[in-house]
């Protein structure tokens, strides 16, 4: 159960409380079941219900300590993450990697057990190479939370993204969920679809073809029983946005793009951007997300962007509670037999 005290000392019981579950990392979504990623949803509506209120504190983390460790730029992930940890009364603590040892050439590993010997409980790392949260995970007693891992995951923003179509739709089994841009290098279209997957969703992944990853390519369709089985690839955004009910527009990563696989930037949005007119193709009550930060006028249209069926900036404020429903199932021993 979550601590119900607030700040002033007087009850803050939510509406509802969270269900207590113990996860020890936050690596990705391919470990995690249904069952585990709708208690963190359910959890996400008790925390977003503490965010509503005029004194934004909860004593749950009193007593923990949290290190962000961030290896790459970021807004949203770094900064909701220590909102997250501050609302829950958590100590928390940001370290760049400019700025840090780092720049004196200190290593991953020592680095990690450095900020450990500091009694951190939980650690969140943000590392351009893919699997370095898995290696710390390895060697490290403190709790690591992936906070986007080169081209391979970002978990929580698969989570705040799973909440948002959520808490739209009111269900996400069924919904025709179109993933449109730089899938080779997204992090955050791998993660999303390890959840979707085990969401139900109906999932269409849309990119020029240079810009989809070989095992997509390849085909898991023909590989009844894996777990990308039934998700569809095109490459004509007009076709996948036939009866959408969310369309998620991704970044193009252009600082990990080794080159060559796009003509021009103009042409890639001739062909790829989501306009208003394309907009039309999707469903009435079409949701238009984007993990941010944006590229606007190359893979998402202004107008689109900030039009009426943008929830975008809501994504952040759901990051916010996601991650606050994340470090509570992280610290919660799990009392379920
Ligand atoms: N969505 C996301 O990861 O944004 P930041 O890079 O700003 O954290």
């Amino acid at each position: 159960m979550i601590a119900a005290r607030g700040s002033t000392g007087h009850a803050v019981a939510p509406s509802a409380e969270p269900n207590a579950s113990a996860r020890r990392h936050v690596l990705d979504l391919d470990d995690f079941t249904e069952a585990e990623i709708e208690s963190v949803l359910q959890n996400t509506d008790v925390m977003r219900e503490v965010l509503r209120r005029d004194i934004k504190k909860v004593p749950t983390l009193r007593g923990k300590s949290i290190i962000t460790l961030f290896y790459e730029a970021s807004t949203r992930t770094r900064v909701s993450f220590e909102q997250a940890g501050k609302i829950l009364s958590a100590d928390v603590i940001n370290v760049s990697s400019g700025g840090s040892s780092v720049e004196k050439g200190e290593s991953l590993y020592n680095t990690a057990l450095t900020i450990q010997a500091m009694n951190a409980d939980i650690i969140v790392v943000r590392h351009p190479h893919a699997g370095a949260p898995h290696f710390m995970a390895r060697f490290l007693d403190s709790c690591i939370i992936n906070g986007g891992d080169g081209a391979h995951a970002h978990p929580t923003q698969a989570l705040l993204d799973l909440y948002t179509m959520k808490s739209h739709l009111g269900h996400i089994r069924g919904a025709r969920v179109v993933i449109v841009g730089d899938l080779l290098y997204s992090r955050v279209a791998r993660s999303n679809l390890w959840g979707l997957v085990k969401m139900g969703a109906e999932v269409v992944l849309c990119a020029p073809p240079t810009l989809v990853p070989p095992d997509f390519l390849d085909g898991y369709r023909s590989r009844p029983g894996h777990p990308f089985a039934s998700v569809r690839i095109e490459t004509s955004v007009e076709k996948a946005l036939e009866g959408a009910d969310v369309v998620m527009a991704l970044r193009l990563q252009l600082e990990r793009q080794q080159g060559g696989h796009l003509p021009t930037l103009r042409e890639y949005s001739r062909m790829y951007s989501i306009t208003p007119d394309r907009l039309k193709l999707a469903k009435p009550g079409v949701l238009v997300m984007h993990p941010g930060p944006m590229n606007e006028g190359i893979e998402i249209d202004p107008e689109v962007a900030h039009g009426a069926r943008s929830v975008i900036e809501e994504q952040v404020t759901n990051g916010v509670a996601v991650r606050m429903a994340v470090f509570y199932a992280a610290t919660t021993p799990n009392r379920e037999p």
